[in-house]
């Protein structure tokens, strides 16, 4: 649900001083400096936004805010720029009426900012898109443009616009930006040749020193030091926090955005950098014959360079700094410049090249943000002109400047009654009449036609003979002497013959803001604002296409005789063109008021702020908007704000919303006099009114609240009771529950351990008797058992006595029957009985022998030395032959299965067997290695295919050695190859042979019975000198 706000809640002070009770000034002033030293910087008036400098960055322009105040209602919220920027932007999308927005102020008050605020909200809250984004950059990046080059540091401000901007905003049906226009007005141009103490120049020269590459200063013929030139001030040459240089990059990069070209910008930089050389300009006396001085450039270095830059011939602009053209009737007449004459031609030269550069820019610009569709446009526009301005020494510039400020001070007065008028109207009440000052009749002193200030200066400028300040004064004094706001001290008007504060060459001018002194020098020659034929035409002349278009009046083709209009002229006519504007257009106000001088946060200075109070008109302003009624409401939201006061009205009304606040106000007792009912809103006459319904609200809502809390606390503690009541069967429920469960497994563990009892007890019962019953079984099978097994063996030992003495028998009977058959055959067979049994007994006996050596022979391995064991002692012989023959057999059954290489391979085996056996310990363990000979595989290895190819013979071996010298007893690895007739030993790296030794030239060779790798080769006494040579593996 969408919580409705208002404005009156929290509010710090009053957010709308049109509700300030009681209205004073000092109690307008107690309420500003409260919501400043709160951070609200905003108030309204009504609709009017004052706005204080804060001169800090708050945060309170963060995306979240624009999105607070998006689609909201004027005064549901807390007053902000933003709800202005949001109302007017709402009104023009969805109403489809022209906006503009007036922000007033004096200089450094925030006015430039205010106008960014409302651009940027704007451009937050419209609509998006490629096309739609690209228009808004390049709104908002005219910004820094035009400041770069219209804005200056000033004692009151470090970026105090120097000009006056209105720029419109131009939208489609949608309330998509299209484009805009910008106009401009009146740019300060005498601070391009002369600043005041402490301030600066128009900031574009100093971020074009600082930020400008070298080669770019060089190209435009400049060097980086600002003390070289004469038109910039050193003061304040650096201001701190702002960083020139970055904000040439700024300027550039918007210039690149709003779509100007490399060259336009080249040649915008090369006309600044021609006004920081005009101003080094010197000139000096030159007598000449007719006694006149003539000026003459002093040092030509800088007007060279100047007239390279811009491509003008340097004797025409020359000849200009020294010469006057002037023509009358059809007469050229020429005449010299003095010193004095030159110096005011090259001001005037450079001020009149810079402010044309200006309206340039502008023009440019607008060429690049104009809306490209001719469609209808909606548009919004923002004003941010120059304050109303008060200096001890006012000017032309100032005069010039209050007059807007006037001019825009009755627009506001007529627009704010009008809208005040059209809306009592449009709500059907009735008019009453409304007491305020007009400042008509000063702005009439100022602009009228036949005798107001601006045409007489205008007179007085195009009148023949000689014309001064003085003589401008003396006019005025004569026709404005009865005006109640013009003062001067040669007034006929005696009241001021005495006034000293009002010097003789002053004018005074009681403008609505207060007393302004003006004095009248320079006034004739700034609202001429003459510069010499010859200047423009040199100009012209100039070979750079922005200078031509700049001086069109240069061009000798269209020489005009005519006198240009004066400055106070056009100001004036384009002053009239921007009100009739912007009265087509339904106005909203941000008025800025700037809280100290010292630029600083936090700071209140109450005479200051009390002073543009007053020259703002800020008491008028809502003395005009609490004239009729103070405060209006439409009847929805009043209703929803205060229906809880009445019974019938709360907590819902059902009819329409007007009936229900005539019910609330008839129920409240209000009295008739105080309120108005319109056709929408009901509108209340004074603030005490709202005041005491808000009091009454206030007090309603401390009940409610008193009462939705009573009622809250009751529920809750309802609730909680209930909860604990719940909570407290169900606890009850889960705990029987839990009980019954126990108690029933109690039970039934019980019954189980009874159960398991009874069962244990039959079982062991029925157990026991059966263990009896099979005792008793068991018993009767054993004597069974005992009584068959003594029946058995007594049977048994029955049959074995019989057949034992059957047995005795069959022996008895055998022997006798042997006996009778040996006493019988004893004489036939005596002699070869004997010989033949034991030959049968011995042949039986080989039999079993031969056949138990069979199944019991050892393995075929020739290395097994089991052998079954003998037998009969009488077989010895037979048996160790057998072993033999057999270990024999076994060894020629495993020798034929040996190849030829095998065989080769243990013949050589044996032959090292031979030689090493039990004589060299390394022996053994080279057993199972196999001999290969050519360990290098030299003719394989390509290492050592030359080696191998010088040898011609079968190398049989082949393996690294080290040689070791006999002196020093180092090695050395040498390559040892081994043929059947000589030793050769090669180099191992190279492979080349070092010796080559004939074998027959060996005596021996040696090696010693360890487990080393050593031999020695000896040789015969022919190589003496090789006698022995060491080697090892
Ligand atoms: N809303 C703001 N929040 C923070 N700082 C602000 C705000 N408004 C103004 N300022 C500060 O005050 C300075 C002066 O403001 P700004 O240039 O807008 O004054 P101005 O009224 O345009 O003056 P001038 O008439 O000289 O151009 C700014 O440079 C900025 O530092
Ligand atoms: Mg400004």
């Amino acid at each position: 649900m969408e919580v409705k706000t208002s404005l009156l809640d929290n509010m710090i002070g009053v957010g709308d001083m049109v509700l300030l009770e009681p209205l004073s000034e000092d109690s307008f002033l107690e309420n500003l400096k409260k919501r400043f030293d709160h951070n609200e910087i905003y108030t309204y008036i009504g609709s009017v936004v004052i706005s204080l400098n804060p001169y800090r960055s708050l945060p309170i322009y963060t995306p979240d805010k624009v999105e607070e105040y998006r689609n909201r209602n004027f005064y549901e919220l807390s007053p902000h720029i933003y709800a202005l920027a949001d109302e007017a932007y709402r009104s023009l999308r969805d109403q489809d009426k022209d906006q503009c927005i007036l922000i007033t102020g004096e200089s450094g008050a925030g006015k430039t900012e205010a106008s960014k605020l409302v651009m940027s909200y704007v451009a937050a809250v419209c609509g998006k898109g490629q096309e739609v984004n690209k228009v808004k950059e390049q709104l908002l990046q005219s910004n820094p443009v035009l400041e770069a080059f219209g804005n200056a540091k000033t004692v009151r401000n470090d970026n105090s616009s120097r000009f006056g901007k209105y720029m419109d905003i131009e939208f489609d049906f949608k309330g998509d930006p299209l484009g805009g226009v910008i106009s401009n007005y009146l740019l300060e141009k005498s601070r391009v040749v002369k600043q005041p103490r402490g301030e600066r120049n128009f900031h574009i020269f100093y971020q074009l020193l600082s930020g400008a590459s070298d080669d770019m200063l060089k190209k435009l013929k400049l060097e980086r030091d600002f003390s070289k030139y004469n038109y910039l001030s050193l003061d304040s040459a650096t201001v701190s926090g702002l960083d020139d240089a970055a904000n040439f990059r700024t300027v550039r990069n918007a210039m690149q955005i709003v779509g100007f070209m490399e060259d336009e910008m080249q040649s915008v930089l090369e006309l600044v950098a021609a006004v920081l050389k005009l101003g080094n300009l010197d000139f000096k006396p030159e007598s000449r014959c007719n006694g006149m001085d003539e000026s003459r450039v002093k040092d030509k270095n800088d007007l060279k360079e100047m007239c390279e830059l811009l491509g003008i011939e340097q004797s025409v602009l020359e000849r200009a700094f020294s010469y006057r053209t002037v023509e009358a009737k059809m007469e050229k007449v020429s005449t010299t410049l003095n010193v004095a004459q030159a110096y005011y031609a090259r001001d005037a030269l450079a001020k009149n090249l810079y402010s044309r550069l200006f309206s340039w820019l502008v023009t440019r610009i607008n060429e690049s943000i104009r809306a490209q569709a001719k469609t209808r446009h909606k548009v919004m526009g923002v004003l941010d002109i120059y304050g109303f301005e008060i200096f001890e020494d006012n000017s032309f510039e100032q005069f010039i400047i209050n007059y807007c400020n006037e001019k825009l001070q009755q627009i506001f007065i007529e627009l704010t009654l009008r809208e005040e008028q059209e809306e009592y109207v449009r709500e059907g009440i009735e008019w009453t009449n409304i007491e305020y000052f007009n400042n008509a009749v000063i702005c009439d002193l100022i602009e009228n036609n036949q005798n107001g200030i601006l045409a007489m200066l205008d007179e007085e400028c195009l009148r023949p003979g000689t014309v001064t300040d003085e003589t401008f004064l003396d006019k005025l004094n004569t026709i404005c002497a009865e005006h109640q706001h013009f003062e001067s001290r040669l007034n006929k008007n005696s009241k001021f013959l005495n006034d000293h504060s009002l010097p003789h060459n002053c004018f005074r001018i009681q403008h609505y803001a207060g007393k302004v002194l003006y004095r009248v020098e320079g006034f004739v020659d700034k609202n001429n604002d003459l510069l010499y034929r010859d200047l423009s035409q040199a100009m012209y002349k100039a070979n750079h296409s922005l200078i031509k278009q700049l001086f069109p009046e240069g061009n000798p083709a269209k020489v005009n005789l005519k006198r240009p209009p004066t400055a106070g002229f056009q100001f004036r006519a384009s002053v009239g063109t921007l009100m009739g504007n912007l009265q087509t257009k339904n106005p909203n106000y941000i008025r800025c008021i700037k809280p100290n001088d010292k630029k600083a946060a936090h700071i209140f200075t109450d005479s200051l702020v009390r002073h543009q109070v007053r020259y703002l008109g800020l008491m008028e302003n809502v003395r005009v908007r609490r004239a009729g009624y103070a405060f209006r409401q439409a009847y929805e939201p009043c209703l929803e704000r205060y229906k809880m006061l009445c019974k019938n009205t709360w907590p819902h009304w059902k009819g329409p919303a007007r009936q229900g606040v005539e019910v609330l106000m008839t129920d409240l007792q209000v009295p008739a006099e105080e309120f108005a009912y319109g056709r929408s809103k009901i509108f209340i006459r004074n603030p005490r009114t709202l005041f005491f319904l808000e009091e009454k609200r206030k007090q309603c809502l401390e009940d409610l609240a008193t009462l939705i809390q009573k009622i809250y606390r009751g529920w809750k503690c309802r609730s909680h009771f209930l909860l604990l009541k719940k909570s407290e069967i169900v606890v009850a429920a889960w705990y029987r529950r839990y009980a019954q469960q126990k108690k029933y497994q109690k039970i039934k563990h019980s019954t189980t351990v009874v159960q398991s009892y009874t069962r244990g007890w039959q079982a062991r019962k029925l157990l026991r008797e059966l263990k009896y019953q099979k005792k008793c079984e068991e018993a009767v099978t054993t004597i069974a058992a005992f009584w068959h097994g003594t029946q058995a063996r007594r049977e048994l030992r029955r049959l074995k006595e019989e057949a034992r003495r059957k047995h005795a028998v069959a022996v008895i009977w055998a022997y006798w029957q042997g006996l009778k058959v040996r006493r019988e055959y004893r004489k036939f067979f005596r002699a070869n009985a004997g010989r033949k049994i034991y030959n049968f007994t011995i042949q039986r006996i080989m039999q079993k022998y031969f056949l138990g050596l069979k199944s019991n022979l050892p393995s075929m391995s020739p290395i097994d030395k089991s052998w079954p064991a003998r037998p009969y002692s009488f077989l010895e012989g037979v048996h160790a032959e057998l072993r033999r023959i057999f270990h024999l057999w076994r060894c020629k059954k495993y020798r034929s299965q040996f190849t030829e290489e095998k065989k080769a391979v243990y013949e050589e085996k044996l032959e090292a067997s031979e030689l090493f056996k039990d004589k060299k310990a390394l022996y053994p363990s080279s057993v199972s290695q196999t001999f290969k000979g050519d360990y290098l595989e030299m003719v394989k290895n390509p290492k050592y295919q030359k080696l191998s190819s010088a040898i011609d013979e079968k190398i049989l071996l082949a393996d690294v050695v080290n040689k070791i010298n006999r002196a020093n007893g180092k090695s050395s690895p040498r390559l040892f190859l081994l043929t059947k007739k000589s030793v050769i030993l090669a180099d191992q790296k190279t492979g080349q042979v070092k010796t080559s030794l004939p074998l027959p030239d060996l005596s021996s060779v040696s090696t010693s019975t360890q487990s080393d790798g050593f031999f020695a080769l000896k040789l015969k006494e022919v190589r003496r000198k090789w006698f022995e040579v060491y080697l090892f593996f």
